[in-house]
């Protein structure tokens, strides 16, 4: 029996080189995937994608019937936050849902009937002003327009 023929586990013999060139192939194949799992959401996060001007200019907000009166909802504004609210007379308001602050994220507080700034306790009335704590100035406000059934805000 000729050696090189051998065929024992864990020991290819050198007359396979197509299931040789396979496992190259599948393992640089896999090496190449595991780069871009890891390098593409890094790259996303480092490129945040582009949005136009005009399109943050306005945008739909949500559809009529989302918000009950005395709640609210944050809604993207192209890439920053924006809190629409139904006071509980039934008016839409909206505004720049981010704090003047240090830029935290403020929601609408049903208990309150107030927009509230949860990283420092910063407190606004439903007009946008400040009513308590530590930001400087009031909130960005939007115009809120309804559409059929869509809510549009825009900027004023
Ligand atoms: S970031 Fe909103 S009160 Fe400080």
């Amino acid at each position: 029996m000729d050696s090189s023929e051998s065929t024992s586990p864990g020991h290819p013999s050198p007359s396979s080189p197509p299931r040789r060139r396979f496992l190259n192939a599948f393992l640089g194949g896999g090496t190449f995937a595991l780069l871009g799992a890891i390098f593409y959401p890094v790259l996303r996060f480092i490129l945040p994608p582009e949005i136009s001007e005009a399109a943050t200019s306005s945008v739909t907000a949500g559809q009529v019937g989302d918000l009950k009166p005395g709640s609210g909802k944050v809604f993207r504004f192209g890439n920053q936050p924006g809190l629409l609210v139904m006071t509980a007379a039934g008016q839409y308001k909206a505004f720049s849902a981010v704090c003047p602050h240090l830029q935290c994220t403020v929601q609408y507080r049903a208990d309150m009937s107030q927009i509230w700034c949860a990283c420092h306790n910063g407190t606004f009335n439903l007009n946008g002003q400040v009513v308590s704590g530590p930001p400087p100035k009031g909130l960005e406000e939007y115009q809120v327009d309804l559409r059929g059934t869509e809510i549009v805000v825009s900027k004023a």
